[in-house]
């Protein structure tokens, strides 16, 4: 009820607005501080009653935190960035607000650290709409939005961006996941993304963890998962790929593939001994639960291998439903150029 009446409020106009500028009348003297790390007045819990958004002291040592709740739209949220007076801010949350454009400049050109867009109907966000936060801003998180096209060279100016997630959106193609210097982590999972350009994400040096999970993937391209990075991750279950084969040329094979819950039907031995390799060195694993495998000669090579199939983790074959870990590698010496080995005694 409370929170009803605020909206209410704020519906007539931009009432709670010039209300609060009234108050504030020495706003500009914190111009360009980035040094100071105080709460803007205006933004104190209690000074405007109606104010969306509050700033919270003290968390940290120096640490300064705004929370908006319920902004009713972007310029809304740019009228009280742009009175913050470029200043730097730990984070900024903003909830259950509509904010379908994030606009030119919405966050002022103040320097925010962790950004959380998180379930604010964001459909489309302007290349300036963080400018500011290129030296400060490490974690961004816009998941649970409409996002449609997102263009990730917006960030290649953010030289400490290590975490972006754009999870839970509508993107449907990745032509390019920009050149972010430092981007360790990026999330893209439960989009409905089909297509992968070729090197989409091949200037993303510092790439540790790609989350692809939940999208629609029938195909890749090759080349489409090259990642520069020396040691990375991926994720990329419930997609309907038949193969990664051909997907990491180029590149480094991630040491962890998660891939169960896609439409992989044969293991060939270049495309998945690299990635068991990898595996094994890392003590990692290649997940491949819900994939009906067709464990004919073509995986002898793993069925024989006994150490190098402890690190398949539910490879089942079709038909029978035996877990590749289960089979005798003596059924498979038979296959060509399969010597019975002695480790399988
Ligand atoms: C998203 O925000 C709306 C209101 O803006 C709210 O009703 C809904 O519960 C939120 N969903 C999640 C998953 O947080
Ligand atoms: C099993 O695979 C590993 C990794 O490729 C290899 O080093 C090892 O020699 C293989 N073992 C046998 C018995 O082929």
């Amino acid at each position: 009820m409370f929170k009803i009446s605020i909206l209410l409020f704020c519906v007539l106009g931009v009432l709670c607005l010039t209300q609060e500028e009234a108050d504030e009348p020495g706003e500009d003297d914190t111009k360009d501080d980035l040094s100071v790390l105080e709460c803007p007045p205006f933004l104190l819990k209690n000074a405007t009653p109606l104010s969306p958004c509050i700033c919270h002291e003290g968390l940290d040592d120096d640490a300064i935190f705004i929370e908006c709740n319920g902004l009713l739209a972007p310029k809304q949220l740019k009228q009280i960035t742009m009175k913050l007076g470029r200043r730097r801010i730990d984070a900024l949350e903003i909830k259950e607000s509509n904010l379908p454009h994030l606009i030119r400049q919405l966050l002022g050109g103040n320097a925010i650290e962790t950004i959380f867009m998180r379930n604010n109907s964001i459909n489309s966000v302007d290349p300036t709409a963080f400018a500011g936060s290129e030296n400060l801003a490490q974690r961004i998180d816009l998941s649970a939005n409409n996002i449609q096209d997102f263009k990730f060279e917006m960030f290649n100016q953010f030289s400490e961006l290590t975490v972006l997630n754009l999870g839970e959106n509508k993107l449907t193609k990745i032509t390019s996941a920009g050149q972010i210097q430092n981007l360790h982590v990026l999330y893209l999972y439960m989009n409905k993304i089909e297509t992968i350009e070729p090197g989409a994400f091949n200037l993303l040096e510092g790439l540790e963890y790609l989350d692809l999970r939940w999208n629609d993937l029938k195909q890749l391209p090759l080349g489409a998962l090259t990642v520069p990075s020396p040691r990375w991750q991926l994720r990329i279950r419930n997609n309907e790929l038949p193969t990664l084969e051909g997907a990491f040329q180029g590149g480094v094979v991630p040491f962890l593939v998660e891939a169960s819950y896609n439409s992989i039907t044969q293991l060939k031995e270049e495309v998945y001994r690299p990635v068991l390799e990898g595996a094994m060195t890392e003590g990692a694993q290649l997940y491949l639960e819900g994939n009906l495998l067709q464990c004919d000669c073509d995986v002898a090579w793993l069925v024989t291998n006994i150490t190098l199939r402890r690190f398949v983790d539910n490879a089942v074959c079709s038909g029978s439903m035996s877990n590749i870990q289960d089979l005798m590698p003596e059924e498979f010496e038979t296959c060509q150029g399969f010597e019975p080995t002695t480790e399988s005694v």
